[in-house]
């Protein structure tokens, strides 16, 4: 038996659409923040068949729909079909038993995925520790094999996805940028909206390629991962925002112009974005926002501007706010 526990990434350089959807290898390099907070707890044992139980943060069961659990069984054959492959064949002989404990809000717009394919691939490894120890990049290619963003989550600070080339299993891995010390970085989440989205990244990656726009973004990809590396590296933080923002619009004009469209933003979002546009202006706040699949607006700041960016976030009527900063990623506990 073994526990390990993770929480979400937010991407600064976003990672939309695959190059092989069934192995989730992705199409460009991305790189993201390891939040401290929400977390999820995972405990995996060997099992005969596969069972999956998930509990909400106040204890109650949630009910997993069919979709759900032929999730984790398609990524637990990922996973075996990589043990396989690195020589490992027999280290889960059979099946696995995951109970999962979720203490992400539903409703903070958060995707979980990351934190709970991160969380697992960890476990994972804490399972089959007395037959051999894996090293973070092995544990990230599982994490992926679950959700491409959850390799990122192995590591904490600020950390890679890394495509790399071809259709094989492992060609595609997470590596960390900087450590959660390198920087202390705070993520204001501003939520307008409770709604559940309605396409679900695995099946937005598959729509990438039919925007007219995407062939364009994967040229721009190398130029923006690498500003964003270096920004990074040397602290800049208006490098970094303007980097940052330019790759959240272009991945949502992606979406946006893809068949059928997929519109994850809403009034609410534009209004919030446009008056922390001002905001920098007027007040020359260093902060900088960014949304993922959803309407969510996340402010990253400094720790010199965490007060009056969250006094600006508690000003936005009738939206939810949540505080985080970065983190350290998935453990074995
Ligand atoms: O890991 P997935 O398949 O849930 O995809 C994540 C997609 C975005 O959140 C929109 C971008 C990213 O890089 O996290």
């Amino acid at each position: 038996m073994a526990t390990a526990r993770s929480t979400p990434n937010i991407a600064f350089i976003k990672y939309w659409g695959n190059r092989n959807n069934d192995l989730r290898l992705p199409a460009a390099d991305s790189l993201s923040m390891t939040l401290d907070t929400p977390s999820v707890e995972i405990t995996v044992d060997h099992a005969d068949t596969l069972s999956v139980q998930s509990f909400q943060a106040n204890g109650s069961e949630k009910v997993l729909q069919e979709k759900d659990i032929a999730r984790f069984q398609n990524h637990l054959d990922l996973t075996k079909e990589y043990f396989h492959q690195i020589g490992l064949a027999s280290v889960i002989s059979s099946s696995t038993s995951i109970i999962l404990r979720s203490h992400i809000p539903s409703s903070i717009g958060l995707a979980s995925s990351a934190a709970v394919f991160s969380c697992l691939a960890r476990a994972y490894a804490g399972l089959i520790k007395d037959k051999t120890n894996l090293d973070d990049e092995q544990v990230s290619i599982i994490a992926r094999l679950g959700s491409g963003s959850a390799a990122r989550s192995i590591y904490g600070g600020y950390e890679a996805l890394i495509a790399g080339e071809g259709d094989v299993i492992d060609s595609s891995y997470g590596m960390q940028v900087a450590n959660e010390k390198h920087w202390l970085l705070h993520d204001i989440i501003i939520v307008p909206t409770q709604e559940e989205k309605k396409v679900g990244s695995t099946e937005g990656h598959a729509l990438a390629w039919t925007s007219p726009y995407y062939r364009k973004r994967l040229d721009q990809m190398p130029r923006r991962q690498k500003e964003c590396w270096d920004a990074i590296m040397t602290k800049d933080f208006e490098k970094l925002q303007r980097v940052v923002e330019e790759d959240c619009w272009d991945m949502h004009n992606v979406m946006q112009t893809s068949i059928p469209p997929l519109q994850y933003l809403n009034d609410e979002t534009y209004r919030i974005t446009d008056a922390i546009e001002e905001l920098r202006e007027s007040e020359n706040i260093p902060v900088l926002y960014t949304m993922d699949a959803g309407p969510t607006v996340h402010l990253f700041c400094p720790d010199d501007a965490r007060e009056k960016v969250l006094a600006f976030a508690n000003a936005q009527k009738g939206c939810r706010i949540f505080e985080t900063k970065v983190g350290r990623g998935a453990v074995l506990l």
